[in-house]
């Protein structure tokens, strides 16, 4: 087979690490990768979300599959677009439609299908300019803290969450005044949730599913989880309180009628889905949905993933997923996440690494790296994944955290209390 895998991160670089170990793949592609997927099969410097031209590669090097990394090919509608044009009608895209990637693209979707389908979630109500003053008493009825959520795609960062009600109500003026600019012409408010969050993973083919391990994500750039939101700083799996009893509640209680539901409302769904878990005393809810698989968690994730991920694709593909296996590895595994100081907020770009060479104990997924007169040199936040397995993760983690140090750039920054949590 013939795949062409879309994105440029460290999710990406591990999902061509494990698609590439598939006897089933032929050629990979990766557009439009980096430095590191480059060593699981060709860069092709195609954008993600240039449709054109990725039907127009596709064609020419007759491509079997288009498995998708990031959510944004897949909110613009890269699934319809391909099926919608009869020249790549026959070419799977793995990844849902349009409408099912609203999930993830409109928070405000994602509450009214829960609520349709009594999946438990944190109690809300949608805002948009013209009804500003029923926002502002709504958050009168609640305690602190407020949640508030721009309902559109914010790469991350359309969710506050505010101390005091002052701060709520003049944040709810700015976000529907247009501080995300569309994203935020609706806005979410939703009572706060206290409890410790986990990322649970299924792949689906519209009416089975598999479920994937489950993964912690440390999102705060300070250690303690203090300071800004990343993208994530790095991920733990298993999760100690995710155990057999309480995935059991999240299959009943959630997985089982989101894809029920999105079956029901007709959504064409073959893809991953994200849920984002809290455990509130014991028991899951959702805070959200994402369409594609998470980054950080990915680069554990699939390390304890011991089936052929490709045959899952094909499952998925061609509506058997029932009939495919799916088997875990016992161990644990870890990411730390080295990223570039100033990361979240400004930070440079273009320092060589180096020592990536002298990692022998750990699995190296580039995240924000480019290939610069034949050297890899840093290309964003995120730069590097250090992955690792373990008999448990603690030792996972002292594998990942010892190899990190290895790695060399300016400025180079990473969280040594990953997984400390649990
Ligand atoms: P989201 O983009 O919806 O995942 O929100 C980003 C982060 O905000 C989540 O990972 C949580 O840490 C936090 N968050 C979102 N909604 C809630 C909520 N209702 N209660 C507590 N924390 C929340
Ligand atoms: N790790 C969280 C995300 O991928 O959205």
């Amino acid at each position: 087979m013939r795949i062409l895998l879309l994105g440029g991160g460290g999710r990406e670089h591990a999902l061509a690490w494990k698609i590439a170990q598939s006897p089933k793949v032929d050629e990979l592609f990766i557009a439009p990768g980096n430095a590191g997927t480059a060593n699981c099969g060709h860069n092709v410097p195609i954008q993600a979300d240039d449709f054109e031209a990725l039907k127009s590669f596709a064609l020419e090097k007759q491509v079997d599959m288009v498995v998708v990394g990031p959510e944004d090919p897949l909110v613009k509608g890269i699934y319809d677009d391909f099926q919608n044009d009869g020249r790549t009608a026959h070419i799977p895209v793995i990844g849902p439609s349009k409408t099912g990637a609203i999930l993830e693209g409109s928070k405000d979707f994602a509450k009214s299908f829960m609520l349709r389908h009594h999946i438990p979630t944190a109690k809300y109500q949608t805002f948009d300019g013209t009804t500003l003053e029923k926002g502002l008493k709504f958050l009168e009825t609640l305690q602190p803290p407020y949640v508030l959520k721009a309902d559109g795609l914010c790469a991350g960062k359309g969710v506050l969450i505010l101390p005091t009600l002052e701060e709520a109500k003049k944040e709810l003026k700015e976000m529907l005044g247009g501080m995300f600019g569309n994203a935020s012409a609706q806005v979410v408010i939703e009572e706060f949730l206290n409890g410790i969050e986990c990322s649970v993973f299924i792949l689906t083919d519209g009416k089975h599913y598999k479920i994937l391990p489950e993964a912690k994500d440390y999102k705060r750039i300070g250690e303690h989880d203090t300071g800004l939101n990343t993208g994530g700083m790095g991920s733990v799996t298993p999760v100690p309180f995710a155990t057999k009893e309480w995935m059991l509640k999240v299959e009943d209680r959630i997985i089982r009628p989101t894809v029920e539901g999105l079956a029901e409302e007709h959504i064409d769904y073959k893809g991953f889905i994200f849920f984002g878990l809290i455990n509130v005393n014991g028991e899951p809810m959702v805070i959200e949905y994402n369409c594609r698989m998470g980054d950080p968690e990915t680069e554990s994730v699939m390390l304890r993933l011991k089936s052929d991920i490709v045959d899952l694709f094909e499952g998925v593909a061609k509506g058997d997923l029932d009939k495919r296996t799916i088997e875990f590895d016992e161990r644990a595994a870890v990411c730390v996440m080295l990223v570039s100081g100033g990361y979240p907020e400004a930070y440079k770009k273009g320092y060589p690494i180096s020592g990536i060479d002298q990692i022998k104990e750990s699995i190296v997924f580039h995240s924000g790296t480019a290939e610069k007169n034949g050297r890899v040199v840093t290309n964003g936040g995120r730069v590097i994944a250090v992955s690792s397995y373990g008999s448990n993760k603690e030792e996972a983690l002292k594998k990942s955290f010892e190899e990190a140090r290895k790695i060399q750039f300016t400025d180079k920054y990473f969280r040594s209390d990953i997984g400390r949590d649990l």
